[in-house]
């Protein structure tokens, strides 16, 4: 069997095209920019898809500086959103996406339900872009993001606007810091969702001691990298043996090891942000990694490991 045949994953969808990717590694949305500037620096065709920057009806400018911060085994970001808007990634981003071949799905992030339903509505049918992502779960903006993911209700309706909005595949994607995690999965598989992305950044903080206040403009940011990922790891094994939708893994994926073990746990496919910050080689090692785990394993199709470490 060959790499792709072993690798290609089909998300099946009820409500939408089936969404097929060469092999299950998404690059995470604010990692990757709108993937065509990355040209130079990484192999395009390497990643399953790209998910696009968070977008929104209205270009943004984002949170004060300074915006990222290192610590411990992670990273805080607060970018608040920062994006070109809706209309101009229909014009300048996805005919390129279109003629290039890759697969992008678009990140929305909307104020209102409304927003997110007119987000949805405008992509739909866009050349060029293969799915969209629902973010429900972003800890860095004042109005809209995170307030609709922390309650089921909220969730729910979100996910239903967006789905009578389009025909796109709706992945949404939640939050870690709800404290209700397995109830809201089920409220957005309910309204309509393809699949679910676990999780966004943690909230979190830094302080300056010189300055004697916190580092981050926004005072909070989002922690991303290793530090999160058994938050995540625990999130997708609760969540899978809840729902039936597919599960995209993400937080703190590095290496094949840690994709191993969210699909393992669970996960349909996994994304990959804060390790492809610091190093562009890091999807074609993952890649190529998971494939020799497999040819070593006698494992001839990653859904054949899907979910064997749940414990009934
Ligand atoms: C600089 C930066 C910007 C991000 N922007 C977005 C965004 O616009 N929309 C979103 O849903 N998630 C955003 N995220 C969250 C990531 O997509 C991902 O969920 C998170 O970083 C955890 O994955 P990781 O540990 O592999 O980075 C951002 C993360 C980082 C580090």
């Amino acid at each position: 069997m060959n790499t792709i045949t072993r690798l290609e994953i089909e998300l099946f969808t009820s409500t939408s095209k089936p969404l097929k990717l060469n092999n299950p590694l998404l690059l995470a949305s604010g990692t990757c920019g709108y993937a065509v500037e990355l040209d130079n620096f990484t192999d395009l065709q390497a990643p399953g898809a790209f998910i696009s920057k968070g977008t929104t009806l209205a270009p943004r400018e984002g949170n004060p500086q300074p915006r990222i911060a290192e610590t411990g085994n992670g990273m805080l970001n607060a970018i608040g959103l920062e994006n070109i808007g809706v209309d101009a990634l229909i014009k300048e981003k996805a005919p390129i996406w279109h003629k290039s071949g890759i697969t992008v799905i678009v990140n929305i992030a909307g104020s209102t339900v409304d927003e997110y339903y007119e987000l949805a509505a405008r992509l739909d049918g866009v050349s060029g872009v293969a799915g969209i992502e629902v973010n429900i779960s972003c800890p860095n903006v004042q109005a809209g993001g995170l307030e609709f993911g922390l309650k089921p209700e909220t969730a729910s309706a979100v996910t239903a606007a967006v789905r009578k909005a389009t025909s796109l595949p709706v992945i949404v994607k939640l939050s870690p810091g709800s404290g209700c995690t397995a109830d809201i999965a089920q409220a957005v598989t309910s309204a309509g969702a393809d699949a679910i992305t676990l999780i966004n950044t943690f909230k979190g903080m830094a302080i300056d001691i010189h300055k004697r206040k916190p580092l981050l403009g926004n005072i909070t940011g989002g922690l991303s990298g290793p530090a999160l990922k058994p938050i995540a790891l625990s999130m997708v094994y609760e969540v899978a043996g809840i729902v039936d939708i597919p599960l995209i893994a993400c937080g703190g994926i590095s290496t094949a090891q840690d994709a191993i073990e969210f699909i393992m746990a669970g996960a349909s496919a996994f994304q990959v942000g804060t390790a492809f910050m610091i190093d562009p080689s890091v999807p074609s090692r993952i890649i190529s990694d998971l494939d020799n785990f497999f040819v070593e394993q006698d494992i001839e199709h990653v859904d054949e490991i899907k979910g064997c470490a749940q414990v009934k």
